[in-house]
């Protein structure tokens, strides 16, 4: 996947979302649930403009429920209806018109006051790519009776799916750019596999991970390889290297002459982890009070 935002991709995204944005009552933003505050555009309050918002915390089934669970805290303190997803399998999907319903209130108090009754909620789905707006829509759309086709007073080839007697979804999703600004979005990006892999160096990206793991959930990589004669403290320099050389050994990495191959084991590592086989992980962690306000600044 091509992933590089240059501002000519900017303007673009942002030009469609101005038009599109007149067209509907809600966002639907969807967020990486094991990153839901880097997956994020940066620029979504803004561009949301001022209409309600549902964030689907997709890809909820690799994220680390309790850690989902305060985002969805996070997110509902600051004034979004939050719903953890998995688009895949369609867990969390029933919750979603009850949620339109809420977070769409004034809308459909203001409807009936006029005497318009069940007129549906239309919506935009949008996100950073590769966060599932495109298998969300599908499977949301699976049951789905009918795209409905343009209607008076829609820009001309806009295409609706009525997806409930609720809910209405503009057929194409708003990509958003992702904040690749600071180190350590891009490095999360980066490790969901958000980035295209082939300008990246997957040691750097593993050793990084290990790291990351061993600070916010220490175990997980001993049990997942079966490591028992390693042993290494958080002050060990090399530690990150000792056990990616460990995860080489265990999975038989190795190069001519028995050299551990760092860069296979490497991406064997990111793939155990980006498919879930570490277990459920949340990668990214609240920010304090101090981290949002250093933030808008
Ligand atoms: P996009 O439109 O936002 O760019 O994302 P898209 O739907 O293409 O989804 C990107 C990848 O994420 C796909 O995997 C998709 O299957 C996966 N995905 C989407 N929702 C979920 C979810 O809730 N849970 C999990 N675990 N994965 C999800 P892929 O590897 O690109 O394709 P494939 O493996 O499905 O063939």
């Amino acid at each position: 996947m091509e992933y590089q935002w240059y501002p000519g991709h900017m303007t673009k995204a942002r030009r469609m979302m101005q038009e599109n944005i007149k067209l509907i009552d809600l966002v639907i933003e969807l967020v990486d649930a094991r990153i839901p505050g880097a997956s994020r555009n940066p620029d979504i309050d803004e561009l949301g403009g001022g209409k309600p918002r549902l964030v689907l915390m997709n890809k909820a089934d690799l994220a680390d429920e309790r850690k989902t669970a305060a985002w969805v805290r996070y997110f509902e303190d600051r004034g979004c209806f939050v719903i953890p997803l998995d688009a895949r399998s369609r867990n969390g999907m029933k919750a979603i018109d009850r949620k339109v319903e809420l977070a769409c209130q004034e809308k459909i108090q203001r409807d009936r006051s006029r005497g318009i009754l069940n007129r549906p909620v239309r919506a935009m789905v949008v996100g950073i790519p590769n966060v599932g707006k495109s298998t969300f829509i599908n499977s949301f759309a699976k049951k789905a009776v009918a795209k409905t086709g343009n209607k008076p007073g829609v820009t001309k080839g806009k295409q609706w799916i009525r997806m409930s007697k609720t809910l209405e979804l503009l057929d194409t999703p708003g990509i958003l750019w992702p904040k690749m600004g600071d180190q350590q979005t891009g490095l999360y990006l980066a490790l969901i596999g958000s980035m295209n892999d082939e300008i990246l160096d997957p040691e750097k990206m593993a050793l990084s991970l290990i790291a990351l793991l061993q600070e916010q959930y220490p175990g997980v990589i001993e049990k997942r390889y079966g490591f028992t004669d390693l042993v290494l403290s958080d002050e060990d320099e090399g530690m990150a290297i000792r056990m990616l050389e460990e995860i080489a050994k265990v999975r038989g990495c190795l190069k001519k002459g028995q050299e551990a191959d760092l860069t296979k084991a490497a991406g064997l590592f990111l793939e155990d982890f980006r498919s879930g086989r570490l277990g459920r992980i949340t990668l990214e962690q609240i920010p304090t009070e101090k981290e949002e306000e250093e933030e808008n600044q």
